[in-house]
């Protein structure tokens, strides 16, 4: 049996997906806001650094997986932008940064990163709010999205989730990741019915604005079969799985854009190629 940290555990997905391993057998160290084993505050620096001490304190410095599902939704507010970019950004490359040892002293460790259909499905994400996350940044990733006014809250949840999904898609094949057994991949929900969405779904303009958007096979998502993709991510079945976006999502990022992936390298984009193929160094 092995050891699992979930942060977001006490609400939606993540504890669905915390009682799953739990229903296993599993050890959980749960993380959030409250009714966890771990009570931190994602949204600031000190709270994710006494998640990262509390969780290698409880769990003793081997970690089999972590499974990031703390996360802040796109409603309406002032201050929401920050909170979005400190907890669905920072509050996953942080934490991943600080566990990454005690992941590779597990020898095959696996890690579930919660991005979201909004990555591909939400338009005009400015590519500077996304390169100043990339760069650790936030009153730059801030200052882009304030011209979108009362959206700003959902331009900065779909920066957050672009930029948080590429940190990974970088870090997972690296030595330092893919190199030491430890399997990084992203899942990217769409609308899923949790108490997140529900908070959305109370608000009448945002819950027109849900309940339009376009999802080919129609309703909403179950927490509880995303949980189930997050066992098969964290399962023996994912080790070829290795910097993967897995989209649950309903068919709308393939209803808006069929023909954007897969693509080809382009002409233009050989140079590049050519310098990581070449610069490529087997196991
Ligand atoms: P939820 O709201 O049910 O659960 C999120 C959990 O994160 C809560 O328990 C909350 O307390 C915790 N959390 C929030 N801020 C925190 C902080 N500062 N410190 C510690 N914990 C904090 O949400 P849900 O829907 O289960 O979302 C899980 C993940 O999936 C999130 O990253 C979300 O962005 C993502 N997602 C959700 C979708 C949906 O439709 N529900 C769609 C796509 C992605």
């Amino acid at each position: 049996m092995g050891v699992y940290v979930v942060t977001g555990a006490a609400s939606g997905m993540g504890r669905a997906a915390a009682d799953k391993l739990r229903a296993l057998g599993h050890t959980v160290v749960g993380v959030d806001l409250r009714e966890a084993e771990v009570v931190a505050d994602l949204g600031t620096g000190q709270g994710r650094r006494s998640a990262i001490e509390q969780v290698l304190a409880a769990a003793g410095d081997r970690l089999d997986g972590v499974v990031l599902a703390a996360g802040v939704g796109p409603a309406p507010g002032a201050d929401r932008p920050r909170q979005i970019y400190e907890v669905n950004y920072r509050g996953v490359v942080e934490l991943l940064d600080g566990w990454r040892p005690a992941l590779a002293a597990a020898g095959e460790a696996r890690v579930v990163v919660f991005g979201s259909n909004s990555t591909t499905t939400v338009p005009a994400v400015p590519g500077r709010a996304i390169r100043a996350l990339l760069a650790g940044d936030v009153e730059r990733a801030l200052r882009a999205v304030r011209i979108f006014g009362r959206n700003a809250p959902a331009i900065a949840y779909a920066a957050s989730k672009i930029a948080v999904t590429r940190w990974a898609r970088r870090r997972a094949v690296t030595a330092d990741w893919a190199g030491a057994g430890i399997r990084l991949n992203v899942l990217a929900p769409g609308a899923v019915l949790t108490p997140l969405l529900e908070k959305q779904l109370a608000t009448p303009a945002e819950a027109a604005a849900i309940r339009g958007f376009p999802v080919p096979i129609g309703g909403f998502g179950d927490p509880d079969d995303l949980a189930d993709w997050v066992l098969l991510m964290l399962s023996d079945s994912a080790r070829f799985l290795c910097g993967s976006v897995v989209f649950v999502d309903g068919g709308s990022d393939a209803y808006f854009r069929p023909d954007v992936w897969p693509r080809a390298v382009p002409l233009r984009g050989l140079p590049g190629y050519l310098r990581r193929f070449r610069g490529f160094r087997a196991r």
